[in-house]
C-alpha cells in the first residue's frame, strides 16, 4: 500500500481534529496529503454528529466506520484508541450484509490468513494497542443457525410499537386503499384506542398490545360486518403467522435500554430478513430511541438544575450514536418505508439530546434527504469512480477544498482525487477544520468481515 502519493496545498501543519472541540476524541487515522505532517487524525467523542461515509463497492466504507465505532467501545476510558468522558455513549450499528458481528474477535497473530492481514496493518501503527473492545451481537429471533458463535443474543421486535403503516408494509397492502390494509389500520385503533365488541363482551383498548389481541379483534361486530369475509380470512391467516414467529413473540419485544448499552457497541444483524422487515425494524428502532432518549435527557436536565430532583425511575437511554452500513438497502432512493421518515426525524431533532448517526453508503446521491443534508457534519469520501457519484459528493462538502491537490505530483481537481484513492485512505470534509484533506484510515483492532468468502 502507500502507493500513491497525495499532496495538498496549504499544507496542515497541526494535529487535526473533527467533528468539535470537545475534551474527548477517538483516534480515526493519519493526515496523508500533508508531507512529512503525517499528524493524527481524531474525531470528537463530546458532540453530537451526523456523518456520512460513502465509497464504491469494496472501498473500505465498512472497515473505516468499524474503525471508528469499536473506538467509541472500548472497555477502557482512557487507552489508545481514545479517551472518553465520565458520560460514555451508546452505539447500535445496524448491519444488512452481517458482516460486522466478527467485531467480537480481536485482532491476533495467527488464526487465519484474514486476521494475520490485519494483524500486520497495526505494525505501522506503534501506538496502536489492541484494546478490549465491548461488542454485542443480536441475531432476530428464529434466524440463527447453528453455525453461529454462541454470544449472539435473541433480539425480539417491539410488537406494541408496530404502527398500522408497519404493518401495511409487511403485509404489502397499502392502509388507506386496500381492503387487507385498511382491516390491519381498523384493528390497529379499535386494539389500542377505541375498544371492540366480541359477543357481549366489551374489550377494553389496551396500552401494549401484542398479535393475539389484533387476531382477537378480527371477531369484533363491527369488523366482521364491514369486511369480506375472504379479507378477514387472509388478514387471519397472516397474523397468525407472524405470532408463530418468535421475531413476534413478545409484545414489548428487545427493550432498547438493554440493545444500547453506554460505552459498549451493539451489532443488529438484519440479513437473514426481508427488505421489507429490515425497513420497519429499523423504523421502530429509531422511533423509540428518540422517544427513550427525549425522556431521559429531559430527566437529566433537571437533575442539573433542581436539588429536590430524584434519579431517574425508568431504564436510562444513554446518548447514542446509530450507525447504518449499506444505507441504501434499508433506505432506497424511491421511499424507505416507515425507516426514512424516522430517520430523517431522528437526523433533525435528536442532537438536541444526544442522537448522532453515521452512515455509510455506495449511492451518494438521495442517501439523506435535501433538509437532513443540512445537517451533514463531516463526510468521509472512499474511492469512487462514477462522475455522478463524484458530483454528489462534491455537492455534499463541508468545509473549503485544498487550493491545489496532486496526486502522484500531477495537478489534479477534485474528481480525480477521489478517483484515485486507495483502499484504506479517504478524502474527509468536515464543518470543524480548515480545509478537506486526505487521511489514511487507522487499522481496526478487531476481526474486519468485509471479505467475500
Ligand atoms: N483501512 C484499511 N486498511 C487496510 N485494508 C483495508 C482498509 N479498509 C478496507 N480494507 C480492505 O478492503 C476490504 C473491503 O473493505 P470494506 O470496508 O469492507 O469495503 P466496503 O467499502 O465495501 O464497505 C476489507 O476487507 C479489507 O481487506
Ligand atoms: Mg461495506
Amino acid at each position: 500500500m502507500a502507493s500513491v502519493r497525495f499532496s495538498c496545498v496549504p499544507e496542515i501543519t497541526s494535529r487535526v481534529r473533527i467533528g468539535g472541540p470537545g475534551e474527548h476524541q477517538v483516534l480515526i487515522g493519519r493526515l496523508r496529503d500533508s508531507g512529512r505532517n503525517n499528524n493524527n487524525v481524531y474525531f470528537d467523542a463530546d458532540n453530537n454528529f451526523v456523518v456520512l461515509e460513502v465509497g464504491k463497492r469494496g472501498s473500505g466504507k465498512s472497515f473505516g466506520m468499524g474503525a471508528a465505532l469499536e473506538a467509541f467501545a472500548t472497555a477502557a476510558d482512557t487507552c489508545s484508541l481514545a479517551t472518553h468522558g465520565p458520560d460514555r455513549r451508546g452505539v447500535l450499528l445496524l448491519d444488512p450484509l452481517d458482516i460486522h458481528w466478527t467485531a467480537i474477535y480481536p485482532v491476533q497473530d495467527g488464526v487465519s490468513r484474514h486476521m494475520k492481514e490485519q494483524h500486520k496493518l497495526l505494525a505501522r501503527w506503534p501506538d496502536v494497542a489492541v484494546e478490549p473492545i465491548q461488542v454485542n451481537v443480536y441475531m432476530p429471533a428464529g434466524r440463527a443457525q447453528a453455525e453461529d458463535p454462541p454470544a449472539f443474543v435473541p433480539f425480539q421486535i417491539p410488537v406494541t410499537d408496530l404502527t398500522p403503516e408497519d404493518w401495511g408494509m409487511l403485509y404489502g397492502a397499502n392502509i388507506i386503499s386496500d381492503p387487507a390494509g385498511m382491516l390491519l389500520w381498523e384493528l390497529y385503533e379499535k386494539v389500542t384506542r377505541l375498544g371492540y365488541e366480541i359477543g357481549d363482551n366489551h374489550v377494553a383498548p389496551k396500552g401494549v398490545y401484542g398479535l393475539t389481541d389484533l387476531i382477537a379483534c378480527l371477531d369484533d361486530h363491527d369488523i366482521q360486518a364491514s369486511y369480506s369475509s375472504q379479507t378477514v380470512r387472509a388478514v387471519r391467516q397472516r397474523l397468525r403467522t407472524w405470532h408463530g414467529d418468535p421475531l413476534f413473540q413478545s409484545d414489548t419485544g428487545t427493550a432498547v435500554t438493554d440493545l444500547v448499552k453506554a460505552g459498549q457497541l451493539s451489532i443488529l444483524c438484519l440479513n437473514r430478513l426481508s427488505e421489507d422487515m429490515r425497513s420497519v425494524i429499523t423504523g421502530v428502532l429509531v422511533r423509540k430511541i428518540q422517544a427513550a432518549r427525549s425522556r431521559s435527557s429531559q430527566s437529566e436536565r433537571r437533575q442539573a438544575y433542581d436539588p429536590a430532583a430524584g434519579a431517574a425511575a425508568f431504564p436510562v437511554m444513554p446518548r447514542t450514536i446509530l450507525a447504518i452500513d449499506e444505507a441504501q438497502m434499508i433506505l432506497p432512493s424511491s421511499g424507505g418505508g416507515p425507516a426514512r421518515a424516522a430517520i430523517e426525524s431522528y437526523i433533525l431533532e435528536g442532537r438536541n439530546f444526544g442522537l448522532s448517526i453515521w452512515m455509510a453508503t455506495q449511492i451518494p446521491r438521495g442517501a439523506i434527504s435535501q433538509k437532513a443534508i443540512k445537517q451533514l457534519d463531516s463526510l468521509i469520501v472512499h474511492r469512487l469512480s462514477n462522475a455522478d457519484d463524484i458530483n454528489a459528493v462534491q455537492d455534499l462538502i463541508q468545509s473549503g477544498l485544498p487550493q491545489k491537490i496532486k496526486v502522484n505530483d500531477r495537478e489534479v481537481d477534485l474528481g480525480e482525487l477521489i478517483r484515485s484513492l486507495e483502499v484504506g485512505t479517504a478524502f474527509v470534509s468536515s464543518d470543524s477544520v480548515e480545509r478537506a484533506f486526505v487521511m489514511d484510515v487507522r487499522p481496526r483492532v478487531v476481526a474486519h468481515g468485509g471479505k467475500a468468502f
